[in-house]
């Protein structure tokens, strides 16, 4: 399980993320870091994943969570990250071969998509659920090896 979770939004995400905040400390022995937005007033995204991707990275053993309006562009900004695998989860599922097959250490939301209650299925999935290894840490292997390619 992972030590340490930190968490960021946008304004549209804001509300979802405090709801988000409260679940994982009321359920689970699981640090979580605010890195904001710390207000509804209209923010930049890629702002708050910029934050939350750095720490995940130089972390070990952290998760991100990441929520805006729709989680794509949430989604389109960590994933330019090295090592980060961001998934833009809409339910349980999702988030449960996400971590089983792409260990996926960045989970995005989108608040105007999903209820609270959604989201919180979506977490606790992708808390609860370990990296398979096996035939997909290859395919991992790959990621990185076109990360390294297209980033120099
Ligand atoms: C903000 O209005 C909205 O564009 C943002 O939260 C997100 O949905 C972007 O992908």
């Amino acid at each position: 399980m992972f030590s340490k979770i930190y968490i960021g939004s946008d304004h549209a995400g804001f509300q979802l993320k405090k709801i988000i905040i409260d679940y994982i400390i009321n359920n689970f022995e699981i640090e979580v870091i605010d890195k904001g937005a710390y207000s509804e007033n209209s923010c930049d995204y890629p702002d708050y994943a910029v934050e939350v991707c750095k720490e995940v990275q130089n972390t070990p053993n952290s998760a991100g969570i990441l929520i805006c309006g729709t989680g794509i562009g949430m989604s389109i900004v960590a994933n330019k990250f090295e090592n980060i695998r961001a998934a833009l989860c809409t339910n349980s599922t999702m988030a449960k071969f996400a971590r089983l097959h792409n260990n996926s250490n960045v989970l995005c939301l989108g608040s105007r998509i999903i209820g609270p209650e959604t989201a919180k299925d979506i977490v606790q999935q992708f808390i609860n659920t370990n990296f398979e290894g096996g035939r997909h840490q290859k395919r991992l292997e790959k990621i990185q090896s076109i990360e390294k390619k297209v980033n120099t």
